[in-house]
């Protein structure tokens, strides 16, 4: 009933709803600390269908505003320093007339600072939204270019599918796979952020027992995907940064036991973490991992979700 009555006062003039998948790391191969404050990657992207959206409603006068709905909002700001703000505003001086304005909703489901990449996301959706309620003449490419100088997960969300990111990881080609995966979010108590993560892992690394990483991906996730192999899949998922994670959150490593335990082709903390992605062999064992996962004290709460899905999408 709420979405007839929304469609039905929704003008498209007026009003742009578009919806961004959340990602998860297949492969994360981190190179050392460049002079740029970056780490080179060779990463794995995967889109899964959890979304969210970004309603984007035409303002006067070139002002911006946003308000955000969802779980765990404490820590998302809702000014201009929101990614989605910043991509918008980057837009409109980019491509746009000082006079565009926007006012942005974020419904959030990606997991608040989660390593899914959904700040990103609402970055992606708000670029993708805006260009269409402005009706810019703006392409694919442009898009891509804005979306890397917002941040290193901006451009996949724009792509979806299973993508090859290189560069700081926004680099990106889209990569041959085959059939669904099915996937058990594990989220934790508490979020961890993205920057902290890498310094830990340049500390890890400058051990001097510590193994030295690299940027090439291992043949086994190309070869799984190319077959739809889950369970090599499973066995493939690797993340550099996972001990960084699990060093700043130990209780990361009780919940990736628990899932391999409970049954899980394979177990990785998605992005820079803390969120655990845990492959399932299919719908029904995800729902039976989903159910045992719930049960662990390190984990607030699991979310089913299945790959590979669709970029940013126009929803009216
Ligand atoms: O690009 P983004 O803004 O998402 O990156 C946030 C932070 O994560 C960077 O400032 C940097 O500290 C770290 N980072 C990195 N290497 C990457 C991507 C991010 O060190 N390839």
């Amino acid at each position: 009933m709420e979405e007839m009555r929304r469609a039905a006062v929704d003008d498209p003039d007026q009003v742009v709803r578009v919806r961004v998948p959340a990602k998860v790391n297949l492969a994360l191969c981190v190179g050392p600390l460049g002079d740029d404050g970056f780490h080179p990657l060779g990463t794995v992207f995967h889109a899964l269908n959890l979304y969210d959206e970004v309603v984007a409603e035409k303002r006067p006068s070139g002002q911006i505003s946003l308000t955000l709905s969802g779980d765990g909002l404490d820590d998302v700001p809702a000014d201009e320093s929101n990614l989605a703000w910043r991509a918008a505003r980057l837009l409109a001086d980019r491509h746009g007339t000082p006079d565009l304005g926007v006012h942005l909703h974020l419904k959030k489901s990606i997991p608040v600072a989660g390593g899914m990449a959904g700040g990103s996301a609402d970055a992606a959706g708000a670029l993708l939204a805006c260009s269409v309620l402005w009706d810019l003449d703006t392409t694919p490419d442009d898009l891509h270019e804005l979306a890397a100088e917002l941040g290193s997960d901006v451009p996949f969300p724009l792509m979806g599918g299973t993508a090859i990111g290189t560069g700081r990881g926004d680099q990106l080609v889209p990569m041959l796979s085959r059939g669904t995966y099915h996937w058990v979010l594990a989220l934790a108590h508490d979020g961890l952020s993205t920057p902290a993560v890498f310094r830990r892992f340049d500390e890890l690394q400058a051990r001097p027992d510590a193994t030295p990483t690299g940027t090439a991906i291992p043949d086994g996730v190309a070869a799984a995907l190319a077959k739809g192999d889950a369970a090599a899949l499973g066995g493939a998922l690797h993340n550099d940064l996972q001990a960084a994670a699990v060093d700043l959150r130990p209780e990361l490593g009780e919940t990736l036991r628990a899932g391999l335990e409970a049954g899980a082709l394979g177990a990785v903390v998605s992005g820079s973490g803390p969120t655990c992605a845990f492959l399932a062999a299919d719908e029904a064992a995800a729902m039976d991992l989903a159910a045992a996962l719930a049960a662990v004290a390190s984990v607030r709460a699991t979310r089913r979700a299945s790959g590979p899905v669709s970029g940013a999408t126009l929803i009216t």
